[in-house]
């Protein structure tokens, strides 16, 4: 067992004092627990999906990109749609969109949207996916391409007048002004966590990406990027994004009951390659988020007060795959650890999407909020974290490995 740390009414230095939850839609009902073979868009399904992730107080949802699955733009566009408040986040791998035609579009679903457009920028972590829509550059260079395209999107929606470039991947004349933004510039996102990932990151993001990792790990990485943004010359450093699977039930012990099941059921899914996604996770990952994660999950199975990673190990970590498992209460403690280190951006999808999605915005959004609200009144942290200790009492623990040989 982790020893517990001093949970004090002290707020830590790093303490991010706001947070924005973010949860990736989902088109239809197919997940890892229970794999449809469709690869199609539930009309039903998805409107009922974003509109329980707007009800239940999310802020931001992500529509993610893949060779094969729906255009994460036109998708971003019937969000915005469907909803009032929440933004759409935009995947978009600079390979598959000119920079000006990304900057228009960006700035197209900003202006029917009323300011609510986010990007994701993917520099792509596997060469045959790239290869897959004629992408050939070594991942280097994508970087290089992706830090090209960054400083041309910018220019694209503040650049009053036209302007004509010549880079290493895009060359045009005479192009603008560009079709601007609703307002102010449309925040731009790095997924990735190579060393040319943070450099680019560092000197350019508005946010920085991670799939959730240990809690100590994670803050020096945190810092990573920190001091390259400093080092560069800026003066906002990018907000930090952190995702996470959610396993939650009533009280720890269920928790954990439905976590070993759910495992069971996510592993025979995926060693029967059923799911979409098993296509591009054969064989070692190529992208370092995903090597970090199965190396966590290599070493232990948890850490911290609920971080599980048996989900990222059979799953060979494809995409977000570390999970915290607990009660609403100790999933909400264990975000507010990650909220003490620097975090301002929580993602949080289940592993039974739609329902999990309601779970949250009922049971752990508000405990999160809550807290956050009472610092900002007292000044000091409330008792959320001292009361609920997970994986740092005895107790959690022994759920945790009941069943297992
Ligand atoms: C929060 C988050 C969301 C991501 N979404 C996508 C996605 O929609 N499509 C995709 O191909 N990669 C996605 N990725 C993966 C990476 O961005 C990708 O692995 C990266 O381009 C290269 O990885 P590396 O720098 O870690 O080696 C996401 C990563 C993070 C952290």
């Amino acid at each position: 067992m982790t020893s517990a740390p001093a949970f004090d009414q002290t707020i830590p230095g790093t303490a991010s004092e706001e947070v924005e939850f973010i949860s990736l839609s989902h088109l239809n009902p197919s997940t890892e627990l229970n794999p449809i073979r469709t690869r199609g868009i539930d009309l039903n399904y998805f409107r009922t999906y974003v509109r329980s992730l707007e009800e239940g107080g999310f802020d931001y949802t992500l529509l993610p990109y893949g060779s094969s699955t729906a255009d994460s733009f036109v998708v971003a566009s019937a969000v915005g749609q469907l909803t009032e408040r929440i933004k759409p986040i935009v995947a978009l791998r600079p390979n598959t969109t000119f920079p000006l035609v990304a900057a228009q579009k960006l700035a197209t679903l900003d202006q029917l949207t009323e300011g609510r457009a986010v990007v994701h920028l993917i520099s792509g972590g596997n060469d045959a996916e790239q290869a897959r829509q004629g992408d050939y550059l070594p991942k280097d260079r994508r970087y290089r391409r992706t830090s090209e395209y960054i400083d041309l999107l910018r220019r694209a929606w503040t650049e009053p007048a036209p302007f004509s470039h010549e880079g290493e991947f895009y060359q045009f004349d005479d192009f603008g002004p560009g079709f601007a933004p609703h307002g102010s510039p449309i925040p731009i996102s790095i997924g990735g966590q190579s060393e040319e990932a943070f450099r680019i990151g560092g000197e350019k993001a508005d946010i920085f990406s991670f799939w959730g990792e240990p809690l100590d790990d994670l803050r020096g990485e945190i810092e990573r990027v920190h001091a390259i943004a400093r080092a560069a010359g800026r003066t906002t450093v990018p907000r930090i994004w952190v995702t996470f699977r959610p396993i939650i039930a009533q009280t720890d012990e269920l928790a954990w009951q439905k976590a070993h099941s759910y495992v069971a059921k996510i592993s025979e899914t995926f060693s029967k390659s059923a799911f979409g996604k098993q296509r591009h996770q054969q064989g070692a990952p190529e992208n370092v988020g995903s090597q970090r994660a199965l190396s966590f999950a290599e070493k232990a199975e948890l850490y911290d007060r609920a971080l599980w990673t048996r989900t990222a190990a059979v799953t060979n970590a494809a995409g977000a795959s570390t999970a915290l498992v607990g009660s609403p209460e100790t999933v909400a403690a264990a975000i507010l650890d990650y909220i003490d280190r620097g975090a301002s951006l929580v993602s949080i999808r289940g592993y039974d999407t739609l329902a999990d999605a309601v779970d949250y915005g009922r049971h752990v959004l508000p405990l999160v909020h809550q807290e956050l609200a009472h610092r900002k009144a007292t000044g000091r942290r409330g008792t959320l974290q001292a009361e609920h200790l997970g994986n740092y009492a005895e107790d959690y623990r022994r759920y945790a490995t009941a069943g297992q040989a």
